[in-house]
């Protein structure tokens, strides 16, 4: 077991009807005027919009808005969402929607805390936030966690480029986490976030060493939790129960509950996903389980025993003949799981085929953006992330 600081400062009101009680718990914090950012218009078409402002509204709290953040968030939307900020003297930003919103205000965050400065260097590793101005949220979809982690992801439209970075300044105050409200969403999404969900502990989970037996014990018992909800879910998408598992193991999921005493995270099927996300505007979850088999199998022999406990704890295989068959049929089993919930496991599925020439600038990126290398189950170089694309065609 490595030493390890655990930090989740976020507040977390979870349950039905949670969004009512926005406008009070920003009145808790001292803060009288916010920033109110949302999506492409779901959180409109719901009602959300109209109870949360409702909320505000009884509890005193001025507010303004700015929609149209897209899925994959625009660092143009960034810069226009800091600018009405300090216009209208925001004192906090409130997400009301997805991964996407919330690292679009955390962006806005750090811009508003140093206007001297352009927020895309903290993106490109220029360099470090000083602050970030309070953020809130109000999530829609559980996916990508971004309520209770310290990172953002944004895309620079201009440059293609799709970077995360992570500070823990940008913690959210308050997470107002209703599952009912996730109800609304596409099949496609529903899936996508388990991925999402999924993949965040397995990122951490395939490691070298460190590893706690509890923290395997949390991390098996969420992968096994999400897939089995994953499965409700694609069956019955009201199902309350399951939607109340996925969205606490969303959070749980990302805020690094699941990777503590480990020697560092994996990462790479993310720095993956990020350049296909930057190049061909995917959805991350499906982008994630594209690349993930590949990943996998070209990994696996130099994580082993981590491989075969997976498969045999987390996805039930029998033990076979060899270690390495045992760490084969996990992976297969993992493969097959994604299937059944209808997303990608090749980038031709996920509906992209990238010339070499395009894998090659994803891959340079990618490992261009790790500062050279990446991953802990086996540290990645460029030539072995062009090698996974191709695999993954
Ligand atoms: O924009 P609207 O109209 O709201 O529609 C959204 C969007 O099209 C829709 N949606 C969300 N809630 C809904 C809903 N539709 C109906 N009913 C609802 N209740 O779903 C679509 C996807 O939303 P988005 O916010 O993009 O999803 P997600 O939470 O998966 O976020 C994805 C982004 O987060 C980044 C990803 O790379 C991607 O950019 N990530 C952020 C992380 C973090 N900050 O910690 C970690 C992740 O690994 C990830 O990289
Ligand atoms: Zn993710």
């Amino acid at each position: 077991m490595f030493d390890f600081e655990y930090y989740a400062p976020t507040r977390v009101i979870f349950g039905r009807g949670a969004e009512a009680r926005t406008g009070q718990l920003l009145k808790e914090l001292s803060v009288s005027r916010v920033l109110i950012h949302y999506g492409g218009g779901s959180v409109v078409r719901s009602g959300l919009l109209d109870r949360v402002t409702a909320s505000l509204d009884e509890a005193g709290v001025v507010h303004t808005q700015l929609g149209g953040v897209v899925p994959n968030p625009r660092l143009s939307k960034v810069r226009e969402g800091a600018e009405l900020a300090r216009r209208f003297g925001a004192e906090l930003i409130l997400a009301v929607g997805g991964g996407s919103v919330i690292d679009s205000s955390k962006a806005i965050g750090y811009a508003l805390a140093d206007p001297d400065h352009d927020v895309w260097d903290l993106y490109c590793g220029k360099r470090k936030a000083i602050g970030c101005f309070p953020v809130a949220c109000v999530l829609t979809i559980a996916a990508a966690g971004s309520e209770m982690s310290n990172s953002s992801v944004i895309t620079n439209e201009e440059t293609g480029e799709k970077r995360g970075y992570r500070d823990n300044k940008c913690r959210v105050k308050v997470a107002v986490m209703n599952p009912e409200l996730t109800v609304t969403l596409p099949d496609y999404q529903t899936a996508a976030g388990c991925t999402d969900i999924m993949m965040h502990t397995i990122e951490r989970y395939f490691t070298q060493g460190g590893n706690m037996e509890l923290t395997d014990r949390i991390a098996e018992g969420l992968l096994r939790t999400v897939m089995k909800s994953a499965l409700i879910l694609r069956d019955d998408p009201a199902n309350y129960e399951a939607r109340a598992e996925v969205m606490w193991a969303g959070s749980l999921s990302h805020n690094d509950l699941t990777g503590l005493g480990a020697n560092g995270m994996d990462f790479v099927s993310h720095g993956l996903e990020h350049e296909l996300g930057g190049m061909f505007d995917v959805t991350h979850g499906a982008g994630l389980s594209a690349v993930w088999p590949s990943w996998a199998r070209y990994v696996y022999k130099d994580c082993l025993p981590r491989f075969v406990q997976f498969a045999v704890n987390v996805m039930d295989v029998a033990p076979k003949a060899t270690d390495e068959e045992t760490a084969l049929a996990g992976i297969a089993a993992l493969e097959n799981f994604f299937r059944s919930i209808h997303m990608p496991v090749t980038l031709k599925e996920l509906g992209v085929e990238p010339t070499e020439e395009q894998i090659l600038s994803m891959a340079a990126s990618c490992a261009r953006g790790a500062g050279g290398k990446k991953g802990t189950a086996k540290v990645l170089y460029e030539a072995d992330m062009a090698a996974i694309y191709r695999m993954a065609l």
